[in-house]
Formats: C-alpha cells, structure tokens, sequence
C-alpha cells in the first residue's frame, strides 16, 4: 500500500467527519454524567470541587481540567459536542441540536427555561452534558502521558468533575479565571497555553457576527488587553452582602421545590441572585445576555454553583418531591409557549440513555448523576444527620452569626440556664418586588434605596421578555436615621420603610431609567415574626405558632 499523501489524509478525514456527524444525529446523545471514578478519600462518588481549592491545590487535577476545557475549545465548532456545540444550546444560534427540532409557535430563542419552574432542572442536565464531554477529554489526554505519570492522570480524570464558583461567600472573581495565560503539566511537560477560563474565541468570523458578538472573543468589563477583573470585583463586591442574604434567605424560608427554583412567582428564590451574578460579573456583556452568556467559561462555574445552592436545598428538604403543580412555559426554541409543564415534562434537546427525552424527575438525585458537592457527604450519615450537618453548613458560610438577627436574646448571667436562654420573638422583614418584564428594558436592575444606600437588588435578565417578574429581598440589619429596625415596633419600622425606600431603575452602564416609566413596577413591605435558633445546626422559626399577626403594607405603584 502506498503513502497517503496529504490531500489522501484531507480526504479520509472529511468521509470519517461526515460519518461521525451522520452517526451523531442517528442516535442522540445520552447526559448521563460521569458513571465512574471512585474518590480514593470518601469512596465513594467524586465531588464537584471549589474552583478556587482546583486551582490552589494544582497537580494531575488542575492539568486536566485545563488542558481537556482547551482541547473542548479547540474542537471543530460542527460538532455538536464541541465548546461552541453546547455553548450553543443556552442561546443563539438558535437551531436544532441533537436532532431537536424547534416546535410550532416555539420561540425564537435557545432551548434554556428561565423564569419557567423547569430553571433548575434543566440548567442540573446542562451541565452534567458538559461535565460528561469535559471528562471524556480529560480521560482520552491522561492516557497520552508517559507511563510514569499516566496512571496517575488517568485516575485523576475519573474522579474530574465540573467545578464550581460560591459566588455567595467567595464574591471575587476565581482568580483561575482572571489570567490570560496558563501553565499546567500536559503530557510532554510543563506548557504555558492561552487560559481556557479567561474567555473563548471565535475562529469563523461569520459567527462573530451571525451570533450578534461585538468582537471576536466572549468580553466580560473591559480592560485593555481583553477582560478587566478588577471592574468585574468591583461590581461583585456592590452585590455581596446581597447575594449572600438572598441565598441564605432562600435556604431559611422555603419549603417547596417550586418556590425555591424560580422567580416568577413571588417570594424568596435562587433564579434571582442567579440573575444578579450573570448581570454583573460582565459589565452586562457576555454573561449578561441569556442569548451569549454560555459562551462565556465562567457560565458553567456560575451554573454549577446554582446546581450545588439546589442540591443542597434538596438535601434540607429530602422528603418533599420535585414540583407538583403545573406552570405553564415562557416558551423557548423547543416549547411552546403556554405549554403546561410538570415534573415529567421534558427536558429539550437532552436525552435519557434509555431514550426519550431527560425529565424534572429523572434529574432530581444527585447520587445518581454521578457527582456530590463537598458538603452533602449523604452516605456517611442517616438523612436526619445529613439535614442537621447540612443546615449548620449553610450558616457557617451564608449565615450572618455577628448580625442582629442571629444573635441570642440579651440577658442577665445566672438568670436561667445561660447554656439555653429562652429566644426573643423578633421581626423580620423582607420587600417584595414585582414587574411586568415586558414593560422594563432588561438588562437591568430594580434597586431598593434608602438615604442613599443601595440595600437591596432584583436583576432582571435580558429573557425571559414577558410575564411577571418577582424577587424577594431580606431587608436584614437596616438602620433608619440612626436606629436599627431590628429594635423598633413592627408598625414603626413598617411605615419608616414605606416612607424612606425608594427604588430605582439602572442599567448596566449605570443609567438610570425613571420608574414612572414603568408602571407595573411594585413594592411590598413584609415583616414577619421570628424566632431566632439557639443551635447552629437550624433555621430560625418564621411565624407559625408565635407569629403576631403583622400587616402587610402595600405601596400601591412606584415610590420615590
Ligand atoms: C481577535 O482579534 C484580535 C485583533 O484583531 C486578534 O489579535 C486575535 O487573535 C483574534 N482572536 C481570535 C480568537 O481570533
Ligand atoms: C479596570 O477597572 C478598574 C476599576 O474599575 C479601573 O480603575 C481601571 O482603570 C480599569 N482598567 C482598565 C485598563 O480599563
Ligand atoms: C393548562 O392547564 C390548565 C388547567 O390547569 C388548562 O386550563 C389549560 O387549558 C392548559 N393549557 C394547555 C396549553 O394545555
Ligand atoms: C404585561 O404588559 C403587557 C403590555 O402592557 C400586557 O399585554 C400583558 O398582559 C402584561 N402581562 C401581565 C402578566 O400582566
Ligand atoms: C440620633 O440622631 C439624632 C438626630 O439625627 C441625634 O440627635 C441623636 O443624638 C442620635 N442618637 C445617637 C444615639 O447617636
């Protein structure tokens, strides 16, 4: 046989190419996750990592977690499991994949819900796709080091996971994803590659402009060599203490599925911190447009997170099932809307490897997705435990144990038993916000301002563009004039917060939109009794058997 010359070789990778591609959308791919590995410290199914202790702790890990998210990023953009493949799914460019077609009256948007009760179990498979085709890189690279080192990068690719950002108590941007370039251990020795986390680029010029980008790479605030991180901390930092009450809010005061996933409802949930990440840590570019934002490397680190804040709620609240009622859909490429959703519903375009389309059910355990989170170590204990030590997890890192709200009742030594002091029914109050979307110019923010300070934000994300949009907001440690509300009567402090909030309309740039353009725009000031825990392992009692009837005052339309 003779040589292949090098338009031979073109050739046969053209027919292999074409094969590949006809073969793909003859049989869909199955999200299953990653199936196997064995975590040598627990043994039992691997942790989803910090990417901040990824990045500290560097070795075989890190390599391969960067080196398989770089070869993801080179793949041909045709191939439906490349970077560009499932980036495009979330949003543009709008077209089937894995054989999905859109439906009739479907929108003309990706197939990703938001503002629609499938948010979290949808984002759960997203995902775990992704993981699965990261993990089946890094397995294929750790097998090309030399035999001195490929058992060792082969067993860490089986226990690699997609890793998170805790933006809720680590609010800084992953340093990980803040350098241009890279050096990690590849198979022929230490290489210092582009950094795979700090943006992607698009080759086909076409696509920059097709997909409606402004430049040729994901942008998040601008600097002058690509990404300035220090505006994106900056703007993280304005929205701190507002994530981390949001999120522990949500953990403390909801006890459905439904209420805890999405924002479209009222009351507290984690759809809006969710929006407020996406809004900010971009400057409103990349990862504050629905349509790009997967684009950006650091969607899938902000989404696993959301992943981990619902599996830990799932593992606080184990004996309720997913939602129960049924909500219609905003609509997106691959459902209509209006379409009545349920558990059962699917989850578009991602299959179940024994057929049929993924549901809100299939995707609800987490032990059997193959992956855990660092604090749900649910084989060591009974569930009863789990709860308990998952509870205490939550306050030590999204508690505020120092703020008036945690803190016992004052009292004299030697009154009682100093180790269990009687708890203080205290008041708690929280605003509720409501828009219309489709009045609002979104991207945006609706800000609750009082004497000037910004102590409460509702994001508002570029889609869903109709229905009811709400956002629950703790009003926790406010002081009005010099007074905390904490220490006043629940009337007072009630109508001191109707007289002195005030909200305000901005979008990305810092322009303000007036909220008399907007009239559906309202605000609700709630208070509520509650019952501080004395134990660290609990949440505070809201109303039930001590509540006080406290009224709910309403300012009917825009204030301020
Ligand atoms: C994007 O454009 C800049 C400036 O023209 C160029 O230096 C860079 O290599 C391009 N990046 C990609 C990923 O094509
Ligand atoms: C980056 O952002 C910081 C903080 O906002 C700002 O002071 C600095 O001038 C910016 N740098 C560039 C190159 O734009
Ligand atoms: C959705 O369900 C409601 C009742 O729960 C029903 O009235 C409505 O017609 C259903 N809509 C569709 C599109 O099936
Ligand atoms: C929102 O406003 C639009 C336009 O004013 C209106 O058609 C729609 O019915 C409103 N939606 C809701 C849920 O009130
Ligand atoms: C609170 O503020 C008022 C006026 O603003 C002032 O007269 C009073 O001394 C202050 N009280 C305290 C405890 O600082």
């Amino acid at each position: 046989m003779g040589k292949l010359s090098a338009s031979g070789i073109a050739y046969w990778a053209v027919v292999l190419f074409s094969w590949q591609a006809a073969a793909q959308q003859a049989t869909p791919v199955p999200v299953v996750g990653v199936q196997a590995g064995i975590d040598p410290w627990t043994g039992q199914r691997p942790a989803r990592q910090n990417i901040n202790d990824l990045y500290l702790l560097g070795g075989p890990q890190w390599d391969l977690y960067i080196l398989a998210l770089a070869a993801l990023q080179d793949a041909n953009e045709d191939d439906e499991l490349s970077y560009f493949g499932i980036s495009g799914i979330h949003g543009t460019p709008h077209r089937a994949w894995n054989g999905v077609e859109q439906v009739p009256g479907g929108s003309k948007s990706g197939y990703c819900p938001h503002g629609d009760i499938l948010f979290p179990t949808w984002h759960r498979a997203y995902v775990l796709l992704f993981e699965q085709t990261l993990v089946s890189h890094a397995v294929r690279i750790a097998k090309l080091y030399p035999s001195s080192r490929s058992p060792t990068y082969q067993a860490a690719a089986q226990v690699l996971r997609q890793p998170f950002w805790d933006w809720a108590s680590q609010p800084a941007l992953p340093v990980a994803v803040t350098i241009a370039h890279v050096t990690v251990t590849g198979p022929e020795g230490p290489v210092t590659i582009r950094n795979p986390l700090y943006n992607y680029g698009f080759r086909r010029k076409s696509d920059v402009k097709d997909l409606g980008f402004g430049q040729n790479t994901t942008l998040r605030c601008p600097g002058t060599d690509g990404n300035n991180a220090t505006e994106s901390d900056r703007r993280m930092a304005n929205v701190a203490s507002h994530l981390k009450t949001q999120v522990w809010d949500v953990f403390a005061r909801t006890k459905t599925f439904e209420d805890m996933t999405f924002d479209s409802h009222g009351g507290a949930s984690f759809e809006n911190p969710h929006g407020l990440v996406h809004n900010e840590v971009g400057c409103g570019n990349t990862m504050g447009n629905i349509d790009h934002s997967a684009f950006d490397p650091i969607f899938m680190l902000h989404h696993c997170n959301v992943d981990r804040l619902v599996a830990l709620w799932q593992a606080i609240n184990p004996s309720g099932p997913m939602f129960t009622t049924v909500h219609p859909s905003t609509g997106q490429f691959g459902t209509a809307p209006g379409t009545n959703l349920t558990a059962d519903s699917p989850l578009k375009p991602f299959f179940a490897e024994e057929g049929g389309f993924l549901t809100s059910n299939m995707v609800s355990d987490i032990r059997k997705l193959g992956y855990t989170y660092p604090e749900i170590d649910d084989w060591s204990t009974t569930p009863e435990n789990l709860e308990r030590l998952v509870r205490s997890r939550i306050n030590t890192m999204y508690g505020e144990t120092s703020s008036n709200l945690d803190a016992g009742p004052t009292q004299r030594r030697g009154q009682r038993n100093r180790y269990s002091p009687p708890a203080r029914t205290r008041q708690y109050y929280v605003a509720e916000i409501q828009v219309n979307r489709s009045e609002i110019v979104r991207p945006s923010a609706v800000n609750l301002v009082l004497d000037g300070v910004i102590v409460g934000r509702m994001s508002l994300l570029e889609m869903p563009r109709t229905g009811l949009a709400s956002a629950s907001v703790p009003l926790r440690d406010l002081v009005v004039g010099n007074r905390s509300v904490t220490d006043m009567a629940a009337s007072e402090a009630i109508s001191l917060l109707q007289q002195r909030l005030e909200m305000e309309i901005r979008l990305s740039d810092g322009a303000e939109i007036s909220v008399d353009t907007v009239p559906s725009l309202e605000l609700e000031i709630q208070g509520m009794t509650y019952v501080p825990s004395l134990s660290a392992d609990r949440f505070p009692r809201f109303g039930g058997a001590t509540r006080r009837p406290v009224a709910v005052h309403k300012v009917v339309g825009p204030i301020g």
